[in-house]
Order: C-alpha cells, then structure tokens, then sequence
C-alpha cells in the first residue's frame, strides 16, 4: 500500500549566523545568501519527503520583508505543503534574531517546488501528503491554484 506522509515526516529547521562573507558593505545579510541557505534547507525537507534525490524546479513568491545584520542568527523552517506527481510544494519562512535577545524577526517567506529524479534526472513519483491541521489544510486546499500559476509562468 502506497504510504501516505505528513509534514512532520519532512520538517526540516536550520540555523545560521550571518557572518561577514553574507553581508553587504552595510553589513546586511545578502538576498542570494539567504535564498541559498533556504534552497538547501527546503531542498533537504523535499527529500525528507520524497525518500530521494530532488531538484529546484522553481521559486516564487520570494519576499525580503525585513533586513538581518551581521551577527544575527537566522532560523529557516521548511513544511511540505503539497505533493502532486512527481513534484512537492515546499513553504519556506526565515527568521532572524539577536544574540542578546529572545525575539524572532520574520524576514522571508516563499514557496519553492521540488521534483525527484531518478538516477537518469528522470522525474519520479513521490509519496502522497496529507494535511494534519487546519493551517495546513489551508496551504493544502490553494497549492493547486499556485502550481497552476507557476507552471502558466514558466
Ligand atoms: C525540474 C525538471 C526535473 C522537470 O523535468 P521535466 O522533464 O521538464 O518534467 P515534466 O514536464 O515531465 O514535469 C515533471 C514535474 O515537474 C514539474 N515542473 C516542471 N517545471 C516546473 C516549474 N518550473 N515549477 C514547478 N514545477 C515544475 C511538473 O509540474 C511536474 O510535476 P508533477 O509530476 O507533480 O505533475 C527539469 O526541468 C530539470 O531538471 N530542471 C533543472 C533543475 C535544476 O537544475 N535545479 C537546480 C539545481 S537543484
């Protein structure tokens, strides 16, 4: 029987520290760095999911909504938000926060979408996802509409 996985099957969170090498001359953590780190931490999530190696097949909705400097620690959250075919919705949020201080700065959010391949980078099916709340019925219920629209601007 085919076997049905939830978001705490591929949950993935990861920390940073924004050092200098990620900062611009403002010591402000670059966008590409932080979209990196989220690649590779929303990348893990997909393969947590679908038992095997993925590729990025797209990025949308990418939104710098605050700056973190350097020294900030950055927290990345990845949860599976759909699985089609051969293809997964990934929902990305980042966070930074102080060192002497307890609170988290949202900074990013985005939807990336993952397909597995197979050793010939043939796509291959992945395991069906079930939603286990409310919130993530939610995410559930509009990612066909978003994954309409990616492949329509593709
Ligand atoms: C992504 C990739 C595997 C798709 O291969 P393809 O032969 O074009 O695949 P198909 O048209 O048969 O589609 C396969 C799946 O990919 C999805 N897909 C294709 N292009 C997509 C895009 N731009 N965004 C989101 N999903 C996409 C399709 O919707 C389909 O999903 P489904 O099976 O769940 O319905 C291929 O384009 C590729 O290898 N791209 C390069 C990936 C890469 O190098 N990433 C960066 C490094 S990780």
């Amino acid at each position: 029987m085919e076997k049905i996985k939830t978001s705490k099957n591929s949950l993935v969170i990861t920390t940073e520290v924004v050092c200098p090498n990620d900062v611009n001359p403002m010591g402000i953590l670059q966008g590409g760095r932080l979209v990196q780190w989220m690649d590779l931490s929303s990348a893990i999530c997909a393969q947590n999911h679908a038992e095997n190696i993925c590729v990025t097949a797209s990025i949308d909705s990418v939104s710098f909504k605050a700056p973190a400097m350097i020294g900030d620690i950055i927290t990345i959250k990845c949860m599976v938000t759909h699985a089609f075919k051969t293809s997964m919705e990934i929902f990305v949020q980042a966070w930074s926060k102080k060192v002497k201080d307890n609170k988290m700065k949202l900074i990013n959010e985005a939807y990336f979408a993952f397909v597995a391949i197979d050793e010939q980078g043939k796509p291959m099916k992945v395991p069906p996802f079930k939603p286990s709340n409310k919130e993530e019925k939610i995410k559930f219920d509009n990612a066909e509409k978003r994954r309409k629209l990616r492949l329509k601007k593709s």
